[in-house]
């Protein structure tokens, strides 16, 4: 080729979730008989979670609609009536927002949104991640910049909160520092951070003249009596803020492809104005984002029986996070925070309990060949060796923390298991081979 077609960048773009998904399909070639429990991919629908009937048939009531109206373009930054929704809704939870709907994008997934944020801030103009992140945000603001990821420290010893002096830090020694990232509730920890914490963020932003990016995918998404506090009430005129949505999670409708962005506080500083502006026009080039899950999403929401139907999801999910805390906090060499909110954990392996040599029995001769060949790499991350081990001696399909951004050795987990014997047996297989695992 006269040019390389290679994007000097590109091995930033790292996204282990799916990655690890391409090894397990290997493992399966190799061994037709394995069974892979998927606790790697937060999709309730891939867990079994059943969709709403009444969301089924506000669904089919749209497509009968004389007119076939949905199966054509919308608005390119989202259906009209809908951003107005979308506006009039930040207000039932945060009754002084000014947010106009003019001031709201509807994207083909929040992915998509997020895409474009980072991809529309000028060169130099970093975004401060949290570590361990959900990896799209921090692949795509270092794919962005062609440097990696400028992170702070969430704090397994303080239940995940962030660690604030950390974050001082990093705004300090790194000029370039335009705006933080903060995902509450958070993937992939689980853990919700209070008003206290927020305000101190606010705060911090205010001083360095920063914007916030609040990522709240799973802000519905909340129990073991946590509350969800609203950064734009905390924020509302002092500080530009971006809070960001979808329908991936709560609704649960991963595959419509459908989220939000919404800019907050605009007239408080022209350039984060005009910032806005061009990211709304960037998403005029995609011409429109998916039509009907946006139209749709109003009347889910607002349905009679939506409330009932997310308690006994946050019910299921509050079971859950207790019975996989109490099975993970019993092995020896682990550290664990129980899930709050959204739908995920991730336990941390104790300094130095993971070793270059450990290993789980393989029973088939293939697959261990495999394995031992993938993770004779020197390179490869200690956790990301211990995740390999245990999906092919026992099927479960985890994540290493390593894979989001993460200071510390561990792994992710989801927490969407329904059947309670079925999340028994394999916590119980899990805590089994982590022990063997770090004895052997
Ligand atoms: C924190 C967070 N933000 C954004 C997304 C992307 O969601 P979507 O399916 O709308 O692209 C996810 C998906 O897992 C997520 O966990």
């Amino acid at each position: 080729m006269r040019h390389s077609l290679v994007h000097p960048s590109a091995y930033l773009l790292r996204y282990e979730i799916r990655e690890i998904v391409d090894f397990v399909q290997k493992l399966t070639e190799l061994d037709p008989s394995m069974k892979i429990e998927n606790e790697n991919i937060g999709d309730p629908i891939a867990k079994g979670w059943p969709v709403p009937g009444f969301m089924k048939d506000l669904l089919k009531q749209e497509i009968d609609k004389p007119g076939d109206a949905v199966f054509g373009y919308t608005h390119s930054r989202g259906a009209i009536p809908v951003r107005k929704w979308i506006a009039e809704y930040s207000r039932r939870f945060s009754p002084n927002s000014e947010l106009d709907y003019e001031d709201v994008l509807i994207t083909s997934g929040l992915g998509a949104a997020i895409s474009m944020m980072y991809q529309m801030l000028p060169k130099g103009a970093r975004i401060l991640q949290p570590s361990p992140a959900y990896p799209t945000h921090g692949a795509f603001e270092s794919f962005s910049e062609g440097e990696e990821a400028l992170t702070y420290k969430l704090d397994p010893d303080n239940g995940w909160a962030p660690d604030l002096a950390d974050m001082e830090d990093m705004i300090v020694q790194h000029p370039e520092v335009a705006g933080i990232l903060v995902i509450n509730p958070n993937n992939p920890t689980g853990a919700i951070y209070g008003a206290e914490t927020l305000e101190k963020i606010v705060q911090l932003a205010e001083k360095y003249q920063l914007m916030i990016l609040s990522d709240e995918i799973y802000f519905r998404m909340v129990y073991n009596g946590f509350t969800f506090p609203q950064v734009t009430e905390i924020a509302k005129n002092r500080v530009p803020l971006i809070v960001m949505r979808g329908l991936s999670k709560d609704v649960p409708w991963p595959g419509g492809r459908s989220g939000w962005v919404e800019f907050h506080n605009v007239n408080l500083d022209a350039d984060f104005k005009k910032y806005a502006d061009s990211v709304k026009r960037r998403a005029l080039l995609e011409v429109c984002s998916t039509h009907l899950p946006q139209v749709v999403m109003p009347k889910v929401y607002d349905h009679p029986e939506f409330a009932a139907w997310l308690a006994a999801n946050n019910q299921l999910l509050e079971r859950n996070s207790r019975v996989i805390t109490e099975k993970l906090k019993a092995v020896k060499g682990l550290k664990v925070n129980a899930t709050n909110g959204a739908f995920y954990m991730m336990p941390i392996f104790e300094e130095g309990t993971l070793k270059a040599h450990q290993t789980l029995p393989i029973a088939n001769e293939a697959v261990r060949k495999f394995v031992e060949e993938k993770t004779s790499d020197p390179d490869m991350a200690l956790d990301k060796r211990f995740v390999y081990y245990l999906v092919a001696s026992t099927g479960i399909c985890v994540v290493p923390a390593t894979g989001f951004f993460s200071p510390y050795y561990g792994f992710r987990v989801t927490t969407l298991t329904r059947d309670p014997a079925r999340l028994d047996a394999i916590y119980a297989t899990l805590a089994k081979a982590i022990e063997s695992y770090l004895e052997s």
